[in-house]
């Protein structure tokens, strides 16, 4: 039996309510900072292979709950397994990042297949089915996937990269084009997200982890508006869902996405304010602890956590960081994080 939706402070938040203690979760909660995780993570090759393999993903799923208690999972994946479903051929490799055959024009779109995504990405939506038979009816699901625009960057990179600049010159320079692959990134991360709900995901949220690359003009044409086109589709099959946006480098236009997009809930990096001026007042925010502030720990976590929560006071607010947990992070301090939130929070 599926617990009731009120019973999960991540989801009353993202409905609109202001909690004391607010709910907390951590982007990449799950990976190598934990010793468990690295155990595990050895009993497969490649990380695809672990992504796909639902028994290892749910065990990866449920490390940082078990050992934290934290009031949301999230899904154990990663963003660039819609562009390994389209056809990208997709591999990890140590010490690199993500390799992609690289899109590199408009034949190269042609191949991509976003009519099957759903169907290729089984394992996943197992991994989800199980895990939330598996989590206690507090704890929240998270399904996520990359924006459009951030997955369509490693496309075309066929890498990680300090800038993007294949990728920003080929909008720039031939958006007839740009569009098509944008349109079947859109077309593809619906369909998964959606696959993601009916497995049982309570929420969603979408990683533009790349919105600090484009400028204002190409931001609202490639990050902005096929983030609106997502969320369009995903509601038009779930009315209602709940959906995180994390511009990551959108900076003072960080409030557009708040306004344009039809988010439920905004996710603030580490380099923008919580108080922004131009994000609306009723703007669910989530964010946006320093991750090098919870490596270091000590007062100025504390010190960090308490004025966060002090800031965001009367708002509908998700304690988390501004970008994702890093692997020098010591486990405690993620502990000692949880633990204030709920003090501070609840005091
Ligand atoms: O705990 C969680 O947050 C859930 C799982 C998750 C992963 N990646 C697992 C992962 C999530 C939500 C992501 C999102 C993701 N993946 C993003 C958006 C967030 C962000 O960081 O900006 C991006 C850009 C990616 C793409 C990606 N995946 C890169 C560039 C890399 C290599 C760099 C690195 O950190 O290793 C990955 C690999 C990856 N994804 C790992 C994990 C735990 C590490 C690989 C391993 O354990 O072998």
């Amino acid at each position: 039996m599926t617990s009731l939706p009120a019973n999960k402070a991540l989801l009353r938040v993202l409905r609109g309510d202001s909690l004391q203690p607010p709910p907390v979760w951590l982007m990449r909660q799950a990976g190598r900072y934990l010793p468990e995780y690295r155990a595990l993570r050895s009993k497969a090759s490649g990380f695809l292979d672990f992504c796909y393999t639902p028994e290892l993903a749910v065990e990866a799923t449920l490390q940082p709950i078990r050992r934290f208690g934290l009031d949301a999972a999230i899904l154990f994946s990663d963003i660039l397994v819609v562009a390994d479903a389209l056809g990208a051929g997709v591999a990890f490799r140590e010490g690199e990042g993500p390799v992609l055959e690289p899109v590199t024009g408009p034949g190269d779109i042609d191949r991509l297949d976003s009519s099957r995504v759903a169907e290729r990405l089984a394992p996943v939506y197992e991994t989800v089915r199980a895990v939330r038979a598996l989590l206690p009816p507090t704890t929240a699901l998270i399904g996520f996937a990359g924006a459009p625009w951030t997955v369509a960057a490693y496309m075309v990179e066929g890498r990680t990269s300090r800038d993007f600049f294949e990728a920003r010159r080929w909008a720039l320079g031939n958006p007839e084009s740009f569009r098509q692959l944008v349109d079947r990134l859109v077309e593809g991360t619906v369909a998964h997200l959606c696959a993601q709900l009916d497995a049982g995901a309570d929420c969603l949220q979408l990683f533009e982890s790349w919105a600090g690359a484009l400028n204002p003009a190409t931001r609202r044409l490639w990050s902005i508006e096929p983030i609106r086109r997502v969320i369009e589709g995903v509601r038009r099959k779930h009315p209602g869902a709940l959906i995180t946006v994390f511009p990551r480098g959108a900076g003072v236009e960080t409030g557009l996405y708040a306004r344009e997009t039809g988010a439920s809930a905004i996710g603030i990096d580490t380099t923008t304010p919580l108080t922004l001026p131009g994000l609306p007042k009723k703007t669910v925010l989530q964010g946006n602890l320093d991750p090098a502030i919870l490596v270091v720990g000590g007062d100025l976590l504390d010190e960090s956590v308490a004025a966060m929560i002090r800031d965001m006071q009367g708002r509908p607010y998700i304690v988390n960081l501004g970008h994702g947990v890093v692997p020098e992070t010591p486990p405690e301090h993620v502990g000692r994080l949880v633990e204030l939130v709920r003090r501070n929070g609840g005091g």
